[in-house]
């Protein structure tokens, strides 16, 4: 059931293996990196107390001596001062220049460890072994590290690849039902973004992924990584097709916004949302069939996922406030509002061209049936 997919990136190439139970052989995949038996482990508090024992025994039984820092569970630690106190401690540590760190936990350790790792000591090697699915499927695939700034989110980072990613679908069985299904809407957004064919192997085995089969949810994370895997290493850094993989992100984003980056609506949420709209914008324009937008929203309503503007608890502000805040984000060039688009299911491409009219009309309509 172990798969493994290989991100080219010349020098700064890796593999991220795939499969359960890969903690506990963390040991003998992690080895042949190291220059020392000892790794040093950021993680989260929540993480530590259900993984961390594991991560240390899987260590262990390769002779690799473990150190770890856990911090506060939570998006308020992807902020300066939990950044210092990770990179204090990993001085404090000894940490050298050939040693590597090792990121325990969800998209918010992994970013913030990965961060560190690429400024300590000019740059060290960092492992990610995410736990969340979202963390699995995408960001720990693919070198974006850094914390957010009081002006936003993920405003100060760098680019710095990791040198191994474990992705142990294992884990994924602590997961809390709506956190896993937030992370789904980065696997439905695969599909939907490049692979009509997955998205249908997803209308028909979604349901066993998320009852957790676990060779469903080794071949959905396989696939949702072999696509991020393939567009990373066409555009590494975001100059053209990485963008592709913001497929929903520009509403989702006014969404977070404007439900203050809380409870009401998690990240993959709100990707999920994004991408429904981004179907119905898409049909508006002429560029696909009407089918594809009734298409998507009735596997993400099968899934009991959140799915239209009405599935988020309390008030929205008013479609031209929304379309303001996504002139906020930080992809806007120019001033230009970039979507991602689809000419049908599986089919996205990234486009400036879009009439703020048509995406307030979406917007209006969507918001009158909330
Ligand atoms: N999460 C989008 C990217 O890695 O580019």
């Amino acid at each position: 059931m172990h798969q493994t997919v290989h991100v080219e990136l010349g020098e700064r190439s890796y593999d991220v293996e795939i499969g359960p139970d890969l903690l506990a052989q963390s040991g003998s995949l992690i080895a042949p990196l190291l220059h020392r038996p000892k790794v040093a482990v950021l993680t989260d508090e929540n993480v530590a107390k259900l993984h961390l024992e594991t991560l240390r025994d899987g260590l262990a039984a390769a002779g690799i001596e473990m150190t770890s820092l856990a911090l506060p569970a939570g998006e308020s630690t992807k902020s300066w001062p939990h950044f210092e106190r990770a990179v204090e401690w990993l001085l404090a540590e000894k940490i050298e220049r050939r040693d590597v760190v090792v990121a325990l936990g969800g998209g918010v350790i992994g970013d913030l460890a990965g961060f560190a790792a690429a400024v300590l000591r000019r740059g060290v090697r960092f492992v990610q072994i995410p736990t969340s699915l979202l963390a699995q499927v995408d960001s720990s695939v693919g070198g974006k590290t850094g914390i957010n700034a009081p002006q936003g989110k993920n405003l100060i980072g760098a680019f710095h690849q990791p040198s191994l990613v474990l992705a142990d679908t294992s884990v994924l069985g602590t997961m809390t039902q709506r956190d896993f299904l937030s992370g789904y809407g980065e696997v439905v957004k695969y599909g939907l973004l490049g692979d009509a064919e997955f998205f249908e192997w997803l209308e028909v085995n979604g349901p066993d992924v998320s009852a957790g089969d676990m060779a469903a949810r080794v071949r959905a994370v396989t696939r949702s990584v072999q696509m991020k895997a393939d567009i990373v290493a066409r555009d590494e850094t975001e100059q053209g097709d990485r963008a592709l993989l913001n497929l929903g992100h520009t509403f989702c984003h006014a969404l977070e916004a404007a439900t203050g980056y809380s409870d009401r609506l998690l990240h993959g949420e709100g990707v999920a949302i994004g991408c429904a709209l981004a179907f119905e914008l898409s049909s508006r324009l002429g560029l696909c069939s009407q089918e594809d937008p009734s298409r998507v929203r009735a596997h993400l309503r099968a899934m009991g996922m959140k799915t239209d503007l009405a599935d988020i608890p309390g008030d929205l502000p008013g479609a031209e406030a929304l379309v303001d805040l996504m002139a906020q984000d930080k992809k806007v060039i120019d001033g230009q509002l970039r979507f991602i688009l689809a000419r049908g299911i599986g089919q996205a491409f990234v486009t400036s061209e879009v009439p703020r009219d048509a995406v307030l009309s979406v917007l209006e309509d969507a918001l009158t049936t909330a």
